[in-house]
């Protein structure tokens, strides 16, 4: 069988000299006369091919100068190095076989952004994507690594649900065999369900929101890590939250040198990420943001306005706690220092806004029932409200406990630097779109 080197392993001086073989896609197509000159990329580089017409079979050389971009090719020839060549390296060919010739490849320079997003199927393949994608399974990697050498336990709850955790306004409905449902939001009252049995478990899944805002931190469907803990509080959770973070940032900067590269970012700040974080109390932090001429009010939530004040001033990872009550979500510990807030934390990150959303849970079922009671559920313990079981959660051998939830693409967005978050999904689904 024939052996393929990879692209990158070439750009590392190991195949100089010598006489291998690549495959790859066309990324530019040159040609004169006698001689074609192309950059080959595959999933580990970039490399500049020379076929010129002394040297390949005739076919290969008509062929070669027929490929245009995104042609696909096997290439055999031998390795120079050459300072001229992007990456220092030449493949000199001898042979150039055309897997597939492209047809003219839709995407040019200087395309739309709305023309982009219709041929994602494509762009998929730019390098910036590309390295992306590559950033994001080596984070996903990382922070399973960090909770299997703390010892949490993987679940796998549903998407599929019959309760909203975070307002019903932003959930997908469905139609379950002609009952309602809805596309998961949170896995938060499920994992809360089985810390009872496990005590410490985490998972990634898709979560769901159906919010028309269209703004650069806002998917419709992202990556949602979260996390649920027994004898847990509110401090010990924020401690677990920034060493999960600081962990990460560390690890992916020192492993992601190549695509920092390739997206022209610097990421030293990253390593320099340390624990404990900056903590703030939403009190304080009101007070910051209306003294920087922002027009807010005590018990207002955050929006970009907000956020933009508070990383502007300390621009790094900052803890906001202790909301109030009316701007969170209704299974949040009451504050016992102060009944109109919760005990719960928003983690700000430079670029990427809030990245994780915390708090311990309220153990009272009373106080459950009556916040759901407020946001309209007219009988909660009946099992058609779809909180019956969550309360029950209260009702036999209730612990202290907390958790949090983390968008990975928010999270992407912070170590990438990137415009927009859309771009931290292959396929993203935002309020206009859905295809491809
Ligand atoms: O703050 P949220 O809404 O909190 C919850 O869903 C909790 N039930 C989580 C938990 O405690 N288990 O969402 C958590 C995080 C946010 O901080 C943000 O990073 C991300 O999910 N997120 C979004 N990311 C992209 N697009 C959206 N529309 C997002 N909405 C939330
Ligand atoms: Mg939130």
């Amino acid at each position: 069988m024939k052996r393929f080197v990879p692209i990158g392993e070439v750009l590392e001086g190991k195949h100089t000299d010598k006489d291998i073989r690549i495959r790859g896609w066309i990324y530019r197509a040159r040609s004169s006369g006698k001689i074609v000159f192309d950059l080959i990329r595959d999933r580990s580089g970039i490399i500049q091919v020379v076929a010129s017409k002394e040297k390949v079979p005739k076919k290969d050389f008509g062929d070669a100068k027929r490929a245009s971009v995104e042609s696909s090719v096997e290439i055999r020839g031998v390795i120079k190095q050459d300072p001229r060549a992007p990456g220092g390296y030449e493949l000199k060919s001898k042979e150039f076989r055309v897997v597939h010739f492209s047809e003219p490849f839709p995407i040019t320079k200087d395309k739309s952004i709305d023309f982009l997003l219709e041929q994602r199927h494509l762009w998929v393949r730019s390098r910036e994507l590309a390295a992306i994608m590559s950033m994001k399974a080596k984070l996903l990697r990382i922070f399973r690594e960090w909770f299997d050498s703390n010892d949490f336990l993987e679940v796998t709850p549903p998407i599929i649900t019959t309760s909203t955790a975070e307002g019903g306004a932003t959930a997908f409905g469905l139609d379950y065999f002609g009952q309602k449902a809805y596309l998961s939001q949170t896995a938060q009252m499920y994992l809360e369900a089985l810390i009872f049995s496990s005590e410490r478990v985490w998972t990634i899944t898709p979560s769901f929101r159906a919010e028309k805002s269209r703004t650069r931190k806002h998917l419709i469907e992202y990556m949602h890590l979260e996390v649920e803990m027994a004898w847990v509080d509110h401090d010990e959770n924020m401690r677990i939250q920034e060493e999960l973070v600081a962990y990460a940032a560390n690890q992916i900067a020192s492993r992601c040198e190549r695509e920092f590269a390739e997206l022209g970012v610097d990421p030293s700040n990253l390593k320099k990420i340390s624990t404990p974080f900056k903590r703030i109390e939403y009190t304080d932090a009101i007070e910051i943001i209306r003294s920087n001429g922002v027009n807010t009010r005590w018990g207002e939530d955050f929006g970009a306005p907000h956020e933009k004040v508070l990383l502007d001033k300390f621009n790094e990872p900052i803890f906001v706690m202790n909301f109030p009550k009316e701007c969170k979500a209704f299974y949040m510990k009451e504050n016992p220092k102060d009944p109109r807030t919760y005990l719960c934390d928003d983690l700000l990150v430079p670029n990427g806004g809030e990245i994780i959303g915390a708090s311990e849970r309220e153990t009272d079922v009373n106080k459950l029932i009556e916040r759901l009671k407020v946001l309209g559920i007219k009988d909660p313990e009946s099992p058609e409200s779809g909180y019956k079981w969550y309360l029950d959660l209260r009702r036999y051998g209730s612990v202290p406990h907390s958790g949090f939830g983390l968008g990975v693409e928010r999270f992407l967005l912070w170590v990438t630097e990137q415009e927009h978050i859309r771009d931290m999904q292959p396929f993203p689904r935002t309020p206009s779109r859905a295809y491809p």
